[in-house]
C-alpha cells in the first residue's frame, strides 16, 4: 500500500537494460529498445495514477551517441516513431511534455517532433514528463555556467537558486527518486547536480520487464526511508 501523503513529486528513472533483454532472447538490441518504449507508457500510465508531479526518462545520454551507428539510427528511429504516436495521447491525458539536454544534435525532424510536442503541451496541467535525450550532466552544467557567464552577472550575486534557473530542468524541482534498472548501480551522468539529495532505488530488473507493480514497489521503498538532509533523526532527543 503506498502513502498517499509521500508520493514523490518527482521521480528520475534510468531505463537501463534493453540490450541485454533483447540479447538474453537472441534477439537484436533494437527489439529490446522496441519493448522498452512500450513499458515508459505503462510507467507513465502508473506516476499519473498516485499522483507523481515529474517524471524524468533518462532516455538517450551524450555518451550513447558512441554506440554503433546502426544501434544510434534505428534508436532514432523509435524516438520518431514514439513521438508521432504519442503526441495525441500526451494532449489527453493533460501531460506537459518538456526535454533536457543537446536536443540540438537530434535528426532535425525528431527536434521539430518535440517542439510541436512541447508547443502543444504546454498549457496543460497533468504529469510534467521530462524526457532526457542526448543528456549529460556534466554538460549541462556547463551549459548553464557558460549562459550565467554570457549574462555578466557578478560573482556575489550567484546562489544555488540563481544556478539553477540556467539549467534545462529550471523550473522542476529536484527529483526525490531515482530509479536505476538492470543492476548497474551508478549514475552515468544523469541529474548530477538535481540529485544531491536524490534517494535511489536499484533493481537487477531489466527495463522492458520493470513492470508497474515494480515502480509501486519502488515508491513504498522510498515511503519507508527517513530523508535527512544532513539533519539529526527526528526521534533523536537533543
Ligand atoms: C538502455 O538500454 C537504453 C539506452 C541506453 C538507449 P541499453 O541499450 O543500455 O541496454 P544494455 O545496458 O546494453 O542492456
Ligand atoms: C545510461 O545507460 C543511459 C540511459 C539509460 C539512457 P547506459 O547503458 O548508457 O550507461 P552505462 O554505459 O552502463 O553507464
Ligand atoms: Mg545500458
Amino acid at each position: 500500500m503506498l502513502l498517499s501523503d509521500k508520493i514523490p513529486a518527482h521521480v528520475g528513472v534510468i531505463m537501463d537494460g534493453n540490450g541485454r533483454w533483447a540479447e538474453l532472447r537472441g534477439l537484436p538490441r533494437i527489439e529490446g529498445h522496441r519493448r522498452g518504449a512500450e513499458r515508459s507508457r505503462e510507467i507513465i500510465t502508473a506516476a499519473m495514477e498516485v499522483g507523481i508531479k515529474a517524471l524524468t526518462l533518462y532516455a538517450f545520454s551524450l555518451e550513447n551517441w558512441q554506440r554503433p551507428k546502426n544501434e544510434v539510427t534505428t534508436l532514432m528511429r523509435l524516438l520518431e516513431i514514439y513521438l508521432r504516436n504519442e503526441l495525441n495521447e500526451f494532449i489527453e491525458k493533460g501531460i506537459v511534455f518538456k526535454t533536457i539536454g543537446e536536443i540540438w544534435r537530434l535528426p532535425e525532424n525528431i527536434q521539430g517532433l518535440i517542439a510541436e510536442a512541447e508547443a502543444r503541451t504546454a498549457g496543460n496541467t497533468g504529469l510534467t514528463l521530462i524526457a532526457a535525450l542526448s543528456y549529460g550532466g556534466r554538460n549541462e552544467i556547463i551549459r548553464a555556467v557558460k549562459k550565467l557567464i554570457s549574462t555578466g552577472v557578478s560573482p556575489d550575486r550567484i546562489t544555488e537558486d540563481l544556478f539553477d534557473s540556467f539549467l534545462d530542468t529550471a523550473g522542476i524541482s529536484s527529483p526525490d527518486l531515482i530509479i536505476r534498472t538492470s543492476g548497474e548501480r551508478r549514475i552515468s551522468n544523469f541529474l548530477l547536480w538535481q540529485g544531491a539529495y536524490s534517494e535511489f532505488y536499484f533493481t537487477d530488473t531489466l527495463w522492458p520487464d520493470f513492470t508497474k507493480e515494480e515502480f509501486f514497489l519502488a515508491l513504498h521503498d522510498y515511503q519507508m526511508r527517513e530523508r535527512r538532509f544532513g539533519a539529526v533523526p527526528m526521534r533523536a532527543k537533543s
